[in-house]
């Protein structure tokens, strides 16, 4: 048996417009999804949870090494499922990852990663590739469609993320955007052009540590995705109480439409803001910029 882990993440800024090619900002977070793989007597089968990434991911794996014998895979998944923080990007770069270990003793990093996209591209609809890119690589920075993550230090400590504990579909939303870039072209582009300016600034202040600067961003940014149509009561709910309670700018991450919010305050107030949205929602401030792929001892 070999076993492999993937880090889940949180997008900053420019979710949706990456899938059209506007670059966008995005760190791994400290909660892994992990995978087992062995080899049995047939077929590929996915014990438990996320089976179509995982089953998809091992078998491109297996398909690409030429191996004709049978799978099991057991995942085990820090990462809360389908609210905006990667888990089916981390279980199928984790899947590829101890597939690639199990049949040819090593972590082939092209392959886990075409592998990876292959998993996503079953429970999404078009993805630009930003999660598994960032399920690969850990880290931080800014990712573009076509030409993947390049890796920044950003001076960012902690975040807050808010789960509103409403599940959705991200294929759902994008097909969502797509239909408002089909009926009003002109009003799509114009919010494009600013998501861009927007992750321009965003990617400076984030280098340079400025977090009111920050802040206020991560407000412009939730702005768009609400033209956008991938906001939704309980996100905004979030967000204001977020900014009620002191946070400096908080917006929607990843999908939209439910999942998690992400809020920043200033260091010694993220405890007090955290605890106090805890009485409402589920929230955590988890580590970032970990580790990327990386076998683990099963
Ligand atoms: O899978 P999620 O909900 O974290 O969203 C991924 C980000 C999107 O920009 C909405 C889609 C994509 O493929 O980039």
């Amino acid at each position: 048996m070999r076993c492999a882990s993937a880090p889940g993440k949180v997008i900053l800024f420019g979710e949706h417009f990456v899938v059209y090619g506007v670059p966008a900002l995005v760190v791994s977070l400290g909660l892994r999804a992990k995978v087992y793989a062995e080899r049995s007597g047939g077929g590929v089968e996915v014990v438990e949870e996320h089976s179509e990434p995982v089953a998809s991911a091992a078998r491109y794996v297996a398909e690409r090494l030429g191996y004709d014998g049978g799978l099991r895979l057991r995942v085990e998944s820090e990462i809360p499922r389908a609210v905006g923080l990667g888990s089916s990007a981390a279980v199928s770069i984790a899947s590829a990852a101890a597939t690639s270990l199990l049949i040819r003793g090593e972590l082939l990093g092209d392959l886990v990663l075409e592998a990876g996209q292959a998993g996503e591209r079953t429970v999404h609809y078009n993805p630009s590739g930003i999660d598994t890119a960032i399920a690969f690589g850990g880290g931080g920075g800014v990712y573009r469609r076509g030409e993947g993550l390049r890796q920044e230090r950003f001076r960012l400590g902690s975040i807050i993320v808010i789960d509103t504990g409403v599940e959705r579909r991200t294929g759902e939303m994008v097909e969502r955007v797509r239909r408002f870039a089909e009926r009003e072209p002109g009003r799509f582009r114009r919010v494009m052009e600013e998501a861009a300016a927007l992750v321009e600034e965003a990617g400076e202040a984030l280098n340079t540590g400025d977090l009111e600067a920050v802040g206020a961003l991560m407000n412009r940014n939730q702005d768009l995705l609400r033209v956008i149509g991938v906001s939704s009561p309980i996100i905004e709910e979030a967000v204001s109480k977020a900014l009620e309670l002191g946070a400096l700018g908080a917006k929607l991450t990843g999908g939209g439409g439910g999942g998690c919010v992400i809020a920043v305050a200033e260091e010694g107030k993220i405890d007090e803001v955290a605890g106090r949205l805890g009485g409402r929602f589920r929230v955590m401030v988890p580590r970032l910029m970990v580790e990327g792929v990386r076998e683990e001892a099963c």
